[in-house]
């Protein structure tokens, strides 16, 4: 594949990406250093912790990066970083190095809206694989993240027609509290995810929002019910006991209400986005972030696109979670659209992607 070499940087939440891509599609690098570790402590992302940890990381990720590509920043035709949404602090340490870069390489640099790069996750074709039809369209995305939940129509590169989003809680959050309230620490998704494999009975039925048939998302109910359900577990295990903490609850019993809650969030992402793509007349559907790196959720959309003989496209799980990579592949649209962005491009904490 030929194309430009576009070098690509993200950290707008707790993750330090710097990937290269060639043409928008294919990954000759893409270094993710996490602060998963970092933020397990405190349960959660404190944004001065994730943004000192993004100045400490991103230049040996920036040198990590070159030398798995096998090439230098004279190499490169432009360079891409995420200005928004995320966290200011830590976006604003990636478009200034981003900056610098461009700058003094005299390369072009062009913003990148980070939930258009987990869209355009599903473009790229890892190093050695074999390179396959993109996603036709006109199709329908469903970006579910941390901060994020929404369903778009692309018919074209670069257009969004929202159809529906959260109205409260973006599911990873959702996940993220609820893999606390369990004990089962941070980040929730994964946490749940493996404690769900482990439940048997299958009998625990939690809530779930429809909203009637539109194709916005409400998390937040199932939040509190899951809460009452976990409270109710710990007070039958208290039982004159003394004090249960949520990590001693039996691991039945919390294998159960993950599998529970996990069912409730699935049902709900896949019954819309099935429902959105036979609505709009989709000929693809695309799933991108973190939550998309779920495998229940994957199978669920994979089986009811199957039987409507509708291809889904959804990137592995290292390409669904933040990465470089994926602000490389939007950023060649953008690039081939002429966009550049001016030596004054700032961060966007709270940049929308698509208005209805
Ligand atoms: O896209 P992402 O890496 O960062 C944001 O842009 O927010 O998404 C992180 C979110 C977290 O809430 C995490 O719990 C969730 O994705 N997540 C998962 C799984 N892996 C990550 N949720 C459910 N199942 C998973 N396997
Ligand atoms: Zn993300």
């Amino acid at each position: 594949m030929s194309g430009q070499l576009v070098l690509a940087i993200e950290s707008s939440c707790d993750e330090t990406g710097i990937a290269l891509v060639e043409g928008g599609r294919r990954i000759h690098s893409n270094i993710v250093a996490s602060q998963i570790a970092l933020h397990a402590a405190t349960g959660g992302i404190v944004p001065e912790v994730a943004a000192r940890a993004h100045l400490r990381w991103i230049v040996p990720v920036l040198d990590e990066a070159l030398d798995a590509a096998g090439v230098k920043l004279g190499d490169v035709d432009a360079v891409a970083v995420t200005f928004g949404p995320g966290l200011a602090g830590s976006l604003l340490v990636g478009i200034n190095f981003a900056k610098a870069l461009a700058w003094v390489h005299d390369k072009p640099l062009v913003g990148v809206n980070h939930l258009e790069g987990h869209i355009y996750a599903a473009w790229l074709l890892d190093p050695g694989k074999a390179e396959r039809e993109p996603p036709p369209f006109p199709l329908v995305a469903l970006v579910v993240s941390g901060g994020h939940t929404f369903l778009v129509e692309m018919r074209d590169h670069l257009t969004y027609r929202l159809l529906g989003q959260t109205v409260d809680d973006a599911a990873g959050e959702a996940f993220d509290k609820v893999g606390r309230l369990l004990g089962l620490g941070y980040p929730g998704g994964p946490a749940i995810m493996r404690a769900a494999q482990d439940a048997t009975r299958h009998d625990v039925a939690f809530p779930r929002a429809w909203l009637g048939d539109t194709y916005d998302f409400s998390f937040s109910g199932l939040k509190t019910a899951a809460r009452r359900t976990v409270e109710g577990a710990l007070a039958d295990a208290r039982n004159g006991n003394g004090h249960v903490e949520p990590a001693d609850l039996p691991p039945a019993t919390t294998a159960e209400l993950a599998w529970g809650f996990q069912e409730s969030v699935v049902d709900v992402l896949a019954t819309k986005t099935i429902r959105a793509a036979e609505a709009t007349g989709a000929r693809s559907i695309v799933l991108g972030g973190g939550v998309a790196a779920n495998e229940v959720l994957r199978r669920r959309i994979a089986g009811a696109a199957g039987e409507l003989r509708l291809p889904l496209i959804v990137p592995r799980p290292g390409l669904c979670t933040d990465n470089g990579a994926m602000i490389g592949a939007a950023a060649a649209r953008r690039l081939e659209a002429g966009e550049r962005a001016r030596w004054d491009l700032d961060a966007s904490p709270s940049l929308p992607l698509a208005t209805r």
